[in-house]
């Protein structure tokens, strides 16, 4: 065992120096006079074991060990009294204030012994309190090195699919806002960040061919297309923990009046999270610049919003956005709503985005025109 402090409070100057000659070859011995005293050593010193006196003037020492909890709380706290206060001593063990109350007088070799059982069992809660601070450090660990792996798949739908650059955070962050708006609670806020991230990240498995196509998709390329929200899904199925972002991400073009995709589900039958990824990707869809086509403008995307209000989109929903972006002329902030999850938007670069597809765009140029 290593040298602990120990702090010792009596008022009578023969028991502290009693008890100094009994424990002082193994530890380091604090003796003061008072429970004052005693608390401002506290203040100070890595104190592992309190031995106090109960009857003293001025603070007892129920009093003083009571009060030390608040300043050295782990420090394992004995009683040492002749007093005959049963009551008192019972309640303050009961408690849990103290740790072992020792009659006077004392035998050196049982104190001995209860001192070493004692800050034995100071090193076990010391222990066990650095493996539980070392198992939370452990899980965020994970926690970041899941935060990682989805920024990593997002990633690499940016650069598989570049001319929507930004869109899947961008839509994150607007979903997050709505839920703000409709005070969602934190966990829900999370999962929809979550989902928003990788909603489109199926499209990783559609063919460049359908993805950078200028023009209108065949139904057999629609088709294809069409099954993005089962694929992300089934891509976030290998993430732990993610079963409610599964399904936020797999219903996210499912319509209010069963029009949509992939189950054509009905109004509140769509998860609530689906409901709001719609929104916001079509709010940010319609808000940018696309290689294809120009933005419509915010004040002419809310429009829209409304218009289809109810048929696409739930109304409480759009509202919130509103609330959220305002209704007309420029939005009322040029700001991304912010991460719950902590994650960072600045690593888009608008100069990168729609170059693989202008690329493409020129390829297929060039080959209608040599044929
Ligand atoms: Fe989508």
């Amino acid at each position: 065992m290593r040298r602990h402090n120990i702090l010792i409070v009596d008022d009578e100057a023969p028991n502290l120096r009693l008890l100094k000659r009994v424990l002082g070859d193994e530890h380091e011995v604090i003796a003061v006079s008072s429970g004052a005293e005693g608390l401002e050593v506290l203040k100070t010193s890595d104190v592992s074991l309190i031995i106090s006196d109960q009857r003293m003037p001025g603070l007892t020492g129920v009093q003083l060990l009571e009060q030390s909890l608040s300043i050295r709380p782990s420090a394992i706290k004995i009683l040492l009294t002749g007093y005959t206060d049963v009551q008192a001593l019972i309640d303050a063990i009961n408690s849990g204030k103290v740790y072992k109350y020792i009659p006077k007088p004392w035998d050196a070799d049982e104190l001995r012994l209860e001192v070493k059982r004692a800050l034995e069992m100071f090193e076990l809660k010391e222990n066990n309190e650095k493996l539980l601070f070392d198992l939370q450090a452990a899980l965020s660990q994970l926690e970041q090195l899941s935060m990682g792996t989805i920024r990593a798949l997002a990633d690499a739908l940016d650069a598989k699919c570049d001319y929507t650059s930004g869109h899947s955070l961008r839509v994150s962050r607007f979903a997050v806002g709505i839920g703000r708006m409709m005070e969602l609670p934190i966990d829900v806020l999370k999962d929809v960040e979550l989902a928003g991230i990788l909603h489109d990240i199926g499209k990783i498995g559609v063919p460049e061919s359908i993805l950078w196509k200028p023009d209108r998709l065949s139904p057999e390329e629609q088709k294809i297309m069409a099954q993005h929200p089962v694929k992300s899904a089934q891509i976030i199925g290998e993430l732990k923990g993610l079963g409610r972002a599964r399904e936020y991400v797999k219903h996210h073009h499912e319509f209010m009046d069963g029009s949509g995709y992939p189950d054509g589900l009905v109004g509140e039958d769509i998860p609530l999270g689906s409901r709001m990824i719609l929104v916001s990707d079509a709010y940010d869809a319609m808000t940018t610049d696309r290689p294809y086509r120009k933005a419509i403008g915010h004040e002419r995307a809310i429009a829209e919003l409304k218009k289809h209000s109810g048929k696409q989109f739930d109304p409480a929903i759009v509202a919130a956005l509103i609330k959220l972006v305002g209704e007309e002329g420029v939005p009322v902030s040029d700001e991304i709503p912010e991460s719950v999850l902590g994650l960072s938007i600045d690593l888009i670069d608008p100069a990168q985005s729609g170059t693989q597809y202008r690329a493409e765009a020129e390829r297929r140029a060039r080959l209608t025109a040599a044929s």
